[in-house]
């Protein structure tokens, strides 16, 4: 795991090593710009998108477009800018006229993914959307899980802390979802608090801060750590 004054460093090799493998899946053939990620790599909080719009492939940056315009708005709402956190997706390259991941170019580009999150080692990532949700939660359902607070153990990363909540450009499209979105960024500031005094067995006590998840009867405790 990087060192804080580490990271920064491990970042920029990582990003170099992007930008030079041309083609790990045929995404790579047709985008224009792959877009790795940015923000602070000593940041708390990482955000997950899906994958690369037009305006983020010719850019070679996550969230430059209209629903990158509400996430800073979100942001911006708790305090935050976009400097302050890190942003990434889980691909790297736009697939054509932005249809939907496929499993095999999600897969092919974990290993960025992954290693951005050894890097950063953010106390808290939150998933934008069903395609980063899925690659983390599998199985689960956004409308059901959104703002919740779930700590998983992901293999070959570990323990950690997950917030899934609307993909702002679904928001965009689903007007009713906005403030949803909203209300779980909100929970952001709280979260963090909670995470880094380590408080969350006695808020879990307390009974009022976490959302429990059930899926079916069973509890969310069987399968990973819920807070
Ligand atoms: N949507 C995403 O999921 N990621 C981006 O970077 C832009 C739009």
């Amino acid at each position: 795991m990087a060192e804080e004054s580490d990271k920064v460093s491990q970042i920029a090799e990582l990003n170099r090593k992007m930008l030079e493998s041309s083609r790990c899946c045929p995404l790579g053939e047709a985008r224009t710009n792959i877009v790795p990620g940015e923000g602070d790599p000593n940041a708390k909080i990482m955000f997950i998108g899906e994958g690369p719009g037009k305006n983020e492939d010719l850019q070679g940056r996550p969230f430059v477009g209209q629903a990158g315009q509400l996430l800073e708005q979100l942001l911006g709402e708790i305090g935050l800018t976009r400097d302050q956190v890190y942003i990434a997706n889980v691909l790297k390259c736009r697939p054509p006229n932005n249809r939907d991941p496929l499993p095999q170019e999600v897969e092919a580009c974990w290993p960025w993914l992954r290693q951005q999150i050894e890097i950063i080692n953010p106390a808290l990532i939150v998933l934008l959307g069903r395609f980063a949700m899925e690659r983390f939660l599998p199985g689960m359902k956004i409308s059901n899980v959104r703002g919740k607070v779930l700590r998983r153990s992901i293999p070959e990363i570990g323990m950690k802390v997950f917030m899934p909540t609307y993909h702002p450009a679904a928001a965009l499209y689903h007007r009713e979802w906005t403030n949803p979105l909203r209300e779980d960024f909100k929970k952001i500031p709280r979260i963090l608090d909670l995470l880094e005094s380590g408080g969350q067995d006695s808020s879990m006590d307390a009974g009022t801060e976490w959302d429990t998840l059930e899926i079916g009867n069973k509890k969310q405790h069987e399968q990973g750590r819920l807070l």
